[in-house]
């Protein structure tokens, strides 16, 4: 897949601009604060339905307009694909794909699959479980549908139950109630359980690869912690053996929403003993894996965004890194037009030069 241009109005810096894309390498670049971030988080938006900056969407909005709005044209050798999200400031956004409203935005993620990777991502490896858990989410969900919305699913189940939890009189006064929550949450967290596991080895099969390539032969393994149950028997004796616990705490402390992964280089984790610059090339190559996974599920490569990267690497691993890059769409940021290559495209206060 590759995006062939984008057209923006009123989001954040960018007044009115189309700017057409190269089938490679589009190399952004432009002093500091000119609008290239911008750019991607528009086409980052527009195909994942969220920023990776923000979660309030109304911040995207030029200021002192009351509506944006991000037109992508992509295609592959098949087809052609279009989406235009409309964001107002007074109501909910819109989603068209293909010039058809879409009610939920589960129907377009992964129409353009988008791999993304900023200095940012370091919190990948080094921070809560939460991130790594909305990596695998994001990342899974491009691919399967059906997982984004078993995801969903689960989640009005587990917040369900915790209110229940956090609400009754007694735990006698919940027993009955629980279980109808019990059975749903086990059934729903078995088949997350399951597309996570499959993921992860696939993810570490292909992150050696990536890995070893930018690094230059580091050993890393990929540990997925996940809840030690195999059927939903299991899971709800479980769930009733926890019971009291999760009734004094008002919320439930078992199933895949406290899922992690553990990662290590050479027998030791990352998070913890890594230096800077393996933490960094773990992440990337993370992301890079990411790109593998989505070409083996979906028979083409997704579209590669990075942002800020050149900074963070020595020449060898950033040479590396552009060798890599050449086998999908990719969209690079930088300051520096001298670390540039494939298409040139100069961004200065919101417009492309
Ligand atoms: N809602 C908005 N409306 C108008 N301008 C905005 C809005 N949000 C952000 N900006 C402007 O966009 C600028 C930042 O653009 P961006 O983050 O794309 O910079 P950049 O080119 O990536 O710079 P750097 O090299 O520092 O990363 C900010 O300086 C801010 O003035
Ligand atoms: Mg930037």
């Amino acid at each position: 897949m590759k995006i062939t241009s984008v057209e923006l109005k009123n989001f954040r810096n960018y007044k009115s601009e189309k700017i057409f894309f190269d089938g490679k390498t589009n190399s952004l670049c432009g002093k500091n604060a000119q609008g290239k971030t911008n750019l991607i988080e528009a086409i980052f938006f527009a195909c994942i339905g969220k920023s990776f900056r923000t979660n309030k969407e109304k911040q995207l909005i030029s200021w002192g307009e009351s509506q944006s709005k991000i037109i992508i044209n992509a295609e592959n050798q098949i087809r052609k694909k279009k989406i235009e999200v409309n964001i107002f400031l007074n109501s909910k956004k819109s989603v068209k794909l293909d010039d058809i409203v879409i009610r939920r935005i589960g129907d377009v993620l992964g129409e353009i699959p988008i791999v993304f990777f900023s200095p940012d991502e370091l919190k990948l490896v080094k921070e809560s479980p939460d991130e790594r858990r909305k990596f695998m989410n994001i990342d899974i969900s491009q691919t399967n549908k059906r997982y984004f919305y078993l995801l969903s699913r689960y989640d009005k189940i587990l917040d369900n139950r915790n209110k229940l939890l956090k609400n009754s009189k007694s735990i006698e006064s919940l027993k009955d109630m629980i279980q109808i929550w019990d059975k749903a949450l086990a059934s729903t967290g078995l088949k997350i359980i399951a597309e996570r596991e499959k993921f992860i080895k696939n993810l570490e099969k292909n992150e050696k690869k990536a890995h070893e390539f930018i690094s230059g032969g580091e050993k890393l393994e990929l540990v997925y912690k996940k809840p030690e149950v195999k059927t939903e028997e299991e899971y709800l004796k479980k769930l009733s053996k926890l019971l009291e616990k999760d009734y004094s705490l008002g919320y439930t402390t078992f199933g895949p929403h406290r899922d992690d992964i553990d990662i290590y280089i050479d027998g030791q984790e990352v998070k913890n003993f890594g230096s800077q610059g393996q933490q960094r090339t773990t992440a990337l190559s993370l992301k890079l894996a990411e790109l593998e996974i989505i070409k083996n599920e979906n028979g083409e490569y997704p579209i590669l965004i990075l942002d800020d990267v050149f900074s963070e690497l020595d020449k060898t691993r950033r040479d590396r890194l552009i060798k890599f890059t050449a086998r999908c769409q990719t969209f690079i940021t930088a300051t520096d037009e001298n670390l540039c290559n494939g298409k040139i495209i100069r961004v200065e206060n919101g417009k492309v030069v």
